[in-house]
């Protein structure tokens, strides 16, 4: 059927779903979009609210659909799934949300869909482990939002802390999307600087005691959110806004996207975060940045974490 670029298709309309099909329609990025979810009312109801706003973005076709709408889609951005209650890890969610992400790619399985899986329902890694698994499609048209999100947290909470545009920070968290992440600090830079000269000259010295603290904030952010708000959705929306606008531009942006290790750091056969170009085909390759030992081996125990649980739950 072959794909069309300007087509994105939701599967999902709860918080996450919603807040995303609502953040792509502002993007202006496609030209139609396709609300998919079991309560087809609900994917009605959003696809009518989102369509209220479009007059103020551009024109586009939104409306609820099924999986015979899926085919010629570029991206299927799979958000559906129960989220965390406050007293729960994301890896709490596994049994429930494994159940609907196979059925989910049983039924795009049954189409001819070349585009791209973007997998965002938690726990991200496994899932889309699971996705890669289940569709048999190459691994680099199967991609987890990862640590995005958790990178825009990191850059926004350095900008903070030193007084600059979050966008000016290159910074990586790896890793799972949970509780295992690391940050990448032996790779951060701000403006070209390694980040330790960036802080001394913003007058910051405490080096561990800041590290300490931003990446805490950092790990702890959904869990915050949740406790105050029940589940987190506007960030997660726009993360999954700029990995389709590297998608459907083809903009081989690097941003660490959760795909499948090959070799990388000895790591095989596990999903998990770490940069990659981003392309029309997804994962064009992995950027295996320099770690330190303790990051490597934390990065390590990050893949043994998620390789378990994968292995009790297949
Ligand atoms: C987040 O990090 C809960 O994974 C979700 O906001």
């Amino acid at each position: 059927m072959g794909i069309n670029s300007r087509k994105v298709v939701v599967v999902g309309c709860g918080f996450v779903g919603s807040s995303s099909a609502f953040a792509l329609m502002q993007s202006q990025l496609f030209s139609e979009m396709v609300l998919i979810d079991a309560d087809q009312k609900r994917a009605e109801g959003e696809a009518i609210d989102i369509s209220h706003g479009m007059v103020f973005a551009s024109p586009m076709k939104i409306y609820a659909g099924t999986y015979d709408d899926i085919s010629d889609a570029a991206v299927i951005v799979i958000t559906a799934g129960a989220n965390q209650k406050p007293d729960e890890t994301r890896l709490d969610l596994i049994k429930k949300n494994s159940r609907i992400m196979k059925s989910i790619v049983g039924e795009i399985k049954k189409r001819e869909f070349e585009g791209i899986l973007l997998i965002v329902s938690n726990p991200v890694d496994i899932l889309t482990y699971i996705a890669l698994k289940e569709s048999g499609y190459p691994a680099n048209r199967v991609i987890g939002s990862g640590t995005v999100l958790d990178t825009g947290r990191f850059r926004y909470e350095l900008g903070e802390h030193l007084g600059v545009d979050s966008r000016s920070v290159h910074a990586y968290i790896i890793g799972e999307h949970g509780d295992s992440e690391l940050a990448a600090w032996s790779d951060a830079r701000v403006g070209g600087l390694p980040i330790n000269d960036f802080c001394e000259l913003r007058g910051h010295f405490d080096h561990d005691a800041s590290m300490e603290k931003i990446f805490d904030h950092v790990k702890n952010s959904a869990y915050e959110i949740i406790a105050r708000k029940h589940a987190t959705y506007y960030g997660i929306a726009m993360a999954v806004c700029r990995i389709c606008a590297a998608i459907v531009r083809d903009e081989q942006s690097i941003m660490p996207v959760s795909s499948l290790m090959q070799g990388e750091y000895g790591l095989e056969d596990v999903v998990l975060s770490i940069p990659a170009v981003v392309d029309a085909n997804g994962i064009e390759t992995v950027v295996p940045i320099e770690l330190s030992e303790k990051e490597l081996a934390q990065l390590k125990s990050s893949a043994e974490i998620l390789k378990k649980i994968i292995k009790e739950n297949s």
